[in-house]
């Protein structure tokens, strides 16, 4: 395995992907926690120093540990990584007045085991560049083996002590072949095998459940949502019956989706399942709150009550299971200081294992999001589960700006599945990231038959995006959004009117609240 030292770059998990993509397990670890014993204790095949924001002119930033470079395995540093390699071997960084940002093209110069089979040494080859400082003078033991405009030690190599340092981005995909580069790195320079697949991660994985787990028993909270179905149904292949799911219907959620949750674990995997409706409490608490952040906490807050109401039932729990993916895991590398503002309390039903009092087991929490799409697909989960949209825990409730009842709610999840429907007819639904329709507080008036309409207006929304993280409108043709327009006003009573939201994120969000 390989060890992936983080010095705050925005493009670190990137890294990962890459190298698990080569089949290689890998994990990212912040430059500050880093220490003799961790790498002693994680002993890795190769070690990556990820670029990252500070400078290496400057005193105080951040350093690998030396001990790093005496351990006789490979490092390959990237940009940050890079300068900060070599200026702790014994070479220098400076500032320079040409600064690359964005597309920048290398000269190879000389062969290279970093780049074999992929680069012919001679060429040109298109790469990715985000730097100021650059190196100026190497380390003993190092060659430079290409250059580009901006940076004369854009890739150097030191082959007996096996570090290589690159001055772009190998990870991004504006790097064609980077990632064949970490392949070789790690297969190739580091020697893994490249066995790291979603079939051996199941075999493992289910041996460690069955070792943490013993003989006790584990409740699993279901969601209807990707993570927490592939945990369980992962969960299940491990210990069978001592598998308890819990499934809280809080009234808020789409059309058909509380039976779809029963019919795949209930009557298909034969998953013992505890079921609860409990719409009318949530409703009542939500009745005449229209603050987006107290729907948050009120639905986040009953959630946890009644889960844990419902897990009582379960005699001798011992263990929680939770869905956490691993960039929830990764601690971050932070420079500015200070917490970031929050935008939205997305961690609506944090809290939980703490007030059940019990052991966690996190089964998912090394894999990435489509690794985790892999696991389920491996596992036999149904194709429509795997690549379903995310939908936020606290449901319609935030797609209702103003405050929330049932009603609206029934008129919602109507507008709602028809979108949806037209979205899968067109064979659209793959192509966008998250779709919804929202049900604004407003009322327009509208002519239908020979009649006057007075009725809410449905918002719909789609969107691409990679992560979530930011997102942009999805163009569908006019065609398509008159068809469904016509559909929700003619097929849902209280909707005389639809509007298409075309706002990207940033500056809006996702969701409207
Ligand atoms: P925004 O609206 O912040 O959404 O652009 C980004 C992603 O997060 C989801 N989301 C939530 N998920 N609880 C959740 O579990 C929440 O309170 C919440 N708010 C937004 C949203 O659906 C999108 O995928």
């Amino acid at each position: 395995r390989i060890l992936i030292v983080d010095f705050g770059s925005q493009v670190t998990q990137l890294i990962a992907r890459r190298v698990r993509e080569a089949g290689v397990y890998c994990e990212i670890q912040p430059f500050n926690k880093v220490d003799d014993r961790s790498m002693a204790a994680f002993a890795p095949r190769g070690v990556i120093l990820s670029g990252g924001p500070a400078s290496v002119t400057e005193a105080e930033t951040p350093r690998a540990p030396d001990a790093l470079f005496a351990m006789g395995v490979p490092v390959l540093g990237i940009c940050y990584g890079q300068q900060t390699m070599v200026a702790q071997l014994g070479g220098s960084v400076t500032a320079s007045d040409h600064q690359e940002f964005g597309r920048a093209f290398l000269d190879l110069k000389e062969p290279c085991a970093l780049f074999e089979g992929v680069w012919e040494p001679g060429s040109r080859e298109q790469v990715w560049m985000s730097h100021g400082d650059h190196v100026d003078r190497l380390p003993e033991g190092f060659r430079v083996v290409a250059q580009s405009d901006g940076a004369p030690f854009a890739f150097i190599a030191d082959d007996a002590r096996r570090f290589y340092g690159v001055q772009f981005h190998p990870e991004v995909t504006h790097t064609p072949h980077g990632g064949q580069l970490l392949r070789n790195f790690a297969l190739g320079v580091c020697g893994c095998a490249g066995d790291w697949t979603m079939a051996a991660f199941r075999d493992t994985k289910i041996a460690e459940i069955r070792a943490q787990v013993g003989d006790r028993r584990v409740i699993c909270g279901l969601s209807g949502g990707v993570d927490s179905s592939v945990a369980a149904v992962l969960l299940h292949e491990a210990i069978g019956d001592q598998l308890t799911c819990v499934f809280v219907d809080h009234g808020l959620l789409r059309a058909g989706e509380a039976e779809q949750v029963e019919r795949l674990f209930r009557d298909h995997y034969n998953i013992p399942l505890i079921a609860r409706d409990a719409s009318d409490l949530f409703l009542s608490a939500l009745n005449g709150v229209d603050d987006p952040e107290r729907k948050r906490k009120i639905i986040g807050g009953l959630f946890i009550d009644v889960f844990q109401e419902e897990a009582q039932k379960v005699e001798n729990a011992g263990l929680l299971a939770q869905g956490t993916l691993y960039p929830d895991v990764i601690e971050s590398v932070s420079f500015a200081g200070g917490p970031s503002v929050t935008i939205k309390s997305h961690h609506n039903v944090g809290g939980l294992p703490e007030r059940l009092n019990l052991e966690l087991v996190e089964p998912l929490r090394e894999l990435f999001k489509d690794e985790v799409r892999a696991l389920g697909r491996e596992l036999g989960l149904p194709e429509r589960m795997i690549g379903r949209h995310p939908f936020p825990g606290p449901g319609l409730a935030i797609r209702i700006p103003g405050p929330v009842s049932a009603d609206k709610a029934d008129i919602l999840r109507k507008a709602d599945a028809i979108y949806l429907e037209e979205i899968e007819k067109a064979g659209l639904y793959d192509a966008i990231w998250q779709a919804f329709a929202v049900l604004l507080p407003v009322k327009t008036v509208g002519v239908m038959g020979d009649s006057r309409t007075y009725d809410h207006v449905c918002a719909l929304r789609a969107v691409t995006a990679v992560d979530g993280m930011t997102a942009d409108s999805y163009p569908f043709d006019h065609a398509f959004l008159s068809q469904v327009a016509t559909r929700i006003i003619n097929e849902v009573r209280g909707i005389n009117r639809v509007v298409y939201d075309v706002t990207s994120k940033p500056p809006g969000t996702i969701e409207w609240e």
